[in-house]
């Protein structure tokens, strides 16, 4: 009988990847996606443990959950399994077996090729399906093939894990010491991802550009390899660490046509001090210098960046010294967060706390910060003829939204037969988020 799998996805992108790999190993087994958890058989919930906020989700969702089974058996209309996957379950996994019973199983991000396997176990066992192992046999390896790419654009997850140990992070505890996938396998994925119609890969990883596999292969050179991919038009990697911006990659970017001028490049802090006590092993000045190097190689180039304010001892000149970074620098976008003590990481535990109040304050101005440098590097596109992969309808009748270079979101009338194709887009007009244009023609001869 036919069975219906809803996936919940919380955090990066890298979840959003395994919940597409999970997917895909459940359909064989009978699993058709649905996107109502009322309607569902199976609900995954892909959790994110970065910040509290986020971790404590997980059990306002399995208590929803659990009342919408309680309808769904008083009706006679049979259950719901509940799993838990992704960093929470692999953080908490006993402690969310025991603060929330109503879940049936629970799966680790390095696990979850044994799902099969598990909700077996859930259904015979309740009690006994936890799987939070860091297996020795590879899961890339336990894993079908991708059956579909939606709207041209894929993830491709190359690493994982990571080996910086920052003092606010609770990646290298949930995800693991820094791991890279053969570039063979990579390889493979990116032209099967191309057959499926994938014209733009996100490379994946916490420290992806940390990515080597042995015999050489360092970021820079799997870039130059998938760009050789008949059909793979653009290339994008996230996130990573200032300081695995080696010149093989910076050359790239020099280089790759394929490789777009865009780059998520998290500096946290812009006070030294700060960053020190971060763990961060770079300085504002490193910083600065690898923009330099990157700007230098491509000289237009936008850049991404996450922010965490109200770090430990952080004071008011530290935090203005972020601020000023974000002016200085010229960001085209950026994530800002009010740092969050997380269980067991070397942070948690260190004294002069800020109050909350000072944190959103501090937040609020470091938002406006960044929505400034946003809007006016929108405001620079007006005028210009950007390459916009069209991958989604838009809000109104015929009208599409896509991705420029610089990953800002693009709207323009569309004939249907252009979706999920790059088109050249004249800008029109710009908005906080996103960008407004009109079609010039198609870039590329029809496939
Ligand atoms: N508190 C607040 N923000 C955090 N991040 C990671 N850990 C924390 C934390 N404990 C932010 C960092 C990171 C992004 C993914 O999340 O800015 O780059
Ligand atoms: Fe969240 Fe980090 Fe896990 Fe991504 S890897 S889901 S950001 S904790």
């Amino acid at each position: 009988m036919a069975k219906r799998l809803c996936i919940k996805t919380y955090g990066c992108q890298m979840n959003v990847y395994d919940s597409g790999r999970m997917a895909d190993l459940l359909a064989p087994l009978g699993y058709a996606a649905v996107d109502d958890a009322a309607e569902a058989d199976l609900v995954i919930l892909n959790t994110c443990h970065i910040r509290e906020k986020a971790a404590e989700k997980v059990y306002s969702d399995v208590g929803r959950l659990r009342d919408l089974r309680l309808e769904r058996e008083a009706r006679g209309e049979g259950s719901i399994t509940i799993a838990v996957a992704g960093c929470t379950a692999q953080a908490e996994g006993a402690e969310i077996m025991r603060r929330a019973p109503a879940v049936d199983l629970v799966v680790g991000p390095q696990a979850y090729h044994r799902l099969p396997e598990l909700i077996a176990r859930a259904h015979r066992t309740k009690g006994e399906a936890l799987d939070t192992d860091f297996p020795v046999d590879s899961k890339f390896d336990g894993l079908p093939a991708q059956t579909r790419v939606e709207g041209s654009a894929a993830f491709l997850t190359i690493q994982e894990g990571c080996d910086k140990f920052c003092t606010f992070c609770v990646v290298p505890y949930t995800r693991g010491a820094e791991a890279s996938r053969p570039a063979a396998a990579v390889l493979a994925e990116a032209r099967h991802l191309a057959s499926l119609g994938a014209r733009e890969i996100t490379l994946l990883g916490q420290n992806v550009n940390a990515y080597g596999a042995g015999e050489g292969w360092s970021l820079g050179r799997l870039v130059r390899a998938l760009a050789e991919i008949p059909g793979l038009e653009r290339i994008r990697y996230t996130t990573s660490h200032p300081r695995d911006m080696d010149d093989e990659l910076i050359e790239a970017h020099a280089q790759v046509p394929a490789l777009m001028p865009f780059l998520h490049l998290p500096v946290q802090s812009g006070a030294d001090r700060i960053l020190d006590a971060m763990n961060r092993r770079h300085t504002a000045d490193d910083y600065r210098r690898v923009i330099e190097r990157l700007r230098k190689a491509r000289p237009d180039i936008a850049l991404s960046s996450d922010f965490i304010v109200g770090f430990p001892g952080e004071s008011e000149a530290e935090f203005q010294a972020t601020v000023d970074l974000v002016a200085e620098i010229g960001f085209a976008q950026a994530y800002s967060f009010k740092y969050s003590p997380r269980p067991g990481t070397p942070a948690s535990m260190m004294a002069d706390c800020l109050p909350d109040d000072v944190k959103s304050e501090r937040l609020a101005r470091l938002q406006a910060a960044i929505a400034k440098g946003q809007r006016q590097f929108n405001e620079a596109c007006v005028g210009r003829v950007l390459p916009v992969l069209f991958d989604r309808p838009g809000r109104h009748p015929g009208q599409a939204v896509g991705r420029s270079p610089y990953m800002q979101g693009v709207h323009a009338d569309l004939p249907a037969e252009l979706m999920g194709r790059i088109v050249d887009v004249a800008i029109t007009s710009a908005h906080p988020n996103s960008l407004g244009g009109r079609l010039v023609g198609a870039t590329e001869a029809a496939a």
